[in-house]
């Protein structure tokens, strides 16, 4: 994961080398114990959770999920049997809150996005976070047991679930901070990086790194806007501290602790295509961690893939959260891919639908993006703009369209644009027009696939791409 800006003075490296070698294949007998708990088990920041333990346990690590029951059946999956999986009970009503809020991804998705949007889903998510964590910690004594009897070296945590925090400030382990977004200003604030606000967009606001004036203003107050959100965010996870008495020894709030108490901060963003920003050595750049090369698809997909011909293939997916949208968005989708005989496209969709799909549409509840990324076929990428598929389709060099639908999506809709390797379209204007015209634009203009495979070569040559690709073959 070293970046290169660590790199070590020519002379010197070939200890450099032997070290990087040394640690990449430790025995397991100095393996560490590691409890991974990003989030309840659900969505992209679990995905990139799996992702870090599976690399740990390549590297002779015992590695340690916590996943709430809602989502017991990340437990079951045999794909991820070199993981082990701690379970911790909810009542009923809460298991219902759970799936409520991640159901309040899809139903808030079509919303103008702004303050408001994610003062909304700040709303939605603070109580029943802070409820969560209250279960975890109050009424799980076996699993609060096993915790404290596990001898964990180190809790990796999602920045968007803080009860983790606390849960290592009580086992009294050192903490590593995860991620999944690439949200540099928000890690800074935590991390004590600095961060020049008249060069350095924050997050959610549309801006790259040339801001007009009044950009830059605007830029300062949606910062303080924004922490302000999650400072209230946040709130609750104080008395459940004091409540559950988690070392009263350590001074400051929650908030606080998240930059006092962590150790490490690791960031799912590259400077490939992030804006360029200092950072300071306790925060290590992980961008593309879901990336891989491509395995081989099962044999009908690949039969799809191969039955396109010439044209290739469109990928068009909205991502893990948002499963429920309202069908008259998706229309246009089905009625444009008609007007595209050339072309195959696969189209992860799940439940019902009522429109008429054309029969050069393959649907799949579930698909393997970075592997159908990763095939020659697939010519263009449509998604949503989650921080995982946009660092996947530029790892594999496919030109892309994004529609902004959640959070931090529209930063990556400002890089993909800034990089030239695609275009952004409102997603409270997507029409039959737009979409032909986006969709043009990329299949007959190679400007955009070329800067797509610029970006991906850079992003390749990272150590940590070096080792992934190394390591690669069973990381799904
Ligand atoms: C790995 O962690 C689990 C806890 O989840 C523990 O039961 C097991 O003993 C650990 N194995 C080693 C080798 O430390
Ligand atoms: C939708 O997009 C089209 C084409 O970009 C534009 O002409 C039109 O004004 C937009 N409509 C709205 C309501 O934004
Ligand atoms: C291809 O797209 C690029 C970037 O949008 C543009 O500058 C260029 O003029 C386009 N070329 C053609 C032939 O349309």
């Amino acid at each position: 994961m070293a970046n290169t800006s660590l790199l070590p003075r020519r002379q010197s490296l070939v200890p450099f080398i032997c070290f990087c070698v040394m640690i990449f294949t430790l025995p397991s007998s100095q393996g560490g114990n590691v409890l991974i708990t990003t989030s309840l088990g659900e969505g992209s920041h679990y995905f990139v959770g799996k992702t870090i333990g599976k690399y740990l346990v390549k590297h002779g690590h015992n590695v340690t999920m916590l996943v709430s029951k809602a989502y017991a059946h990340r437990a079951e999956n045999p794909d991820d049997a070199e993981l082990n999986f701690i379970v911790f009970h909810q009542s009923a009503e809460q298991i219902e809150s759970v799936k409520e809020r991640h159901l309040s991804y899809s139903k808030n998705a079509l919303e103008p996005s702004g303050a408001a949007y994610l003062y909304k889903l700040i709303q939605a998510h603070r109580k029943g976070a802070a409820d969560d964590c209250d279960e975890l910690l109050g009424q799980n004594p076996d699993v609060m047991r096993r915790l404290e009897e596990g001898n964990f070296d180190v809790v990796v945590y999602d920045m968007i679930w803080l009860c983790s925090l606390m849960l290592a400030m009580k086992l009294n382990v050192p903490a590593v901070l995860s991620s999944p977004m690439a949200a540099p200003t928000m890690l800074s604030m935590y991390a004590g990086n600095p961060v020049n606000l008249a060069y350095t967009p924050d997050v959610m606001n549309g801006y790259n790194n040339k801001m007009t004036f009044f950009q830059r203003v605007n830029n300062v107050i949606a910062n303080r806007v924004l922490y302000s959100l999650l400072e209230y965010h946040h709130v609750p996870y104080n008395s459940i501290r004091e409540r559950h008495q988690i070392r009263p020894d350590l001074s400051g709030s929650i908030a606080n602790l998240v930059g006092t108490y962590t150790d490490l901060f690791l960031v799912n963003l590259d400077f490939a295509v992030e804006f360029p920003l200092p950072l300071n050595p306790n925060i290590i750049t992980m961008g593309g961690i879901t990336a891989r090369p491509a395995s081989s698809l099962p044999n009908d997909l690949e039969a799809f893939m191969q039955s396109s011909g010439d044209g290739g293939v469109i990928l068009f997916t909205l991502g893990s959260y948002v499963t429920h949208i309202k069908p008259e968005f998706l229309e246009p989708f089905a009625e444009v891919f008609q007007r595209y005989p050339q072309q195959k496209i696969l189209w992860q969709l799940a439940g019902e639908h009522k429109f008429k799909l054309p029969p050069n549409v393959k649907t799949m509840p579930w698909l393997p993006q970075n592997d159908i990324l990763g095939h020659p076929k697939t010519r263009l990428f449509i998604f949503h703009g989650g921080n995982n598929g946009f660092y996947e389709t530029v790892y594999h060099g496919v030109p892309a369209i994004i529609i902004p639908l959640t959070g931090d999506a529209i930063d990556q809709g400002v890089r993909l644009k800034h990089h030239g390797f695609g275009i952004v379209l409102d997603k409270t204007n997507v029409t039959v027009d737009i979409l032909r015209v986006a969709i043009d634009a990329i299949l007959n203009n190679d400007s955009y696939s070329e800067a797509a495979k610029l970006l991906s070569s850079r992003l390749r040559s990272r150590s940590m791409h070096r080792v992934i690709a190394l390591h690669s073959g069973s990381t799904t």
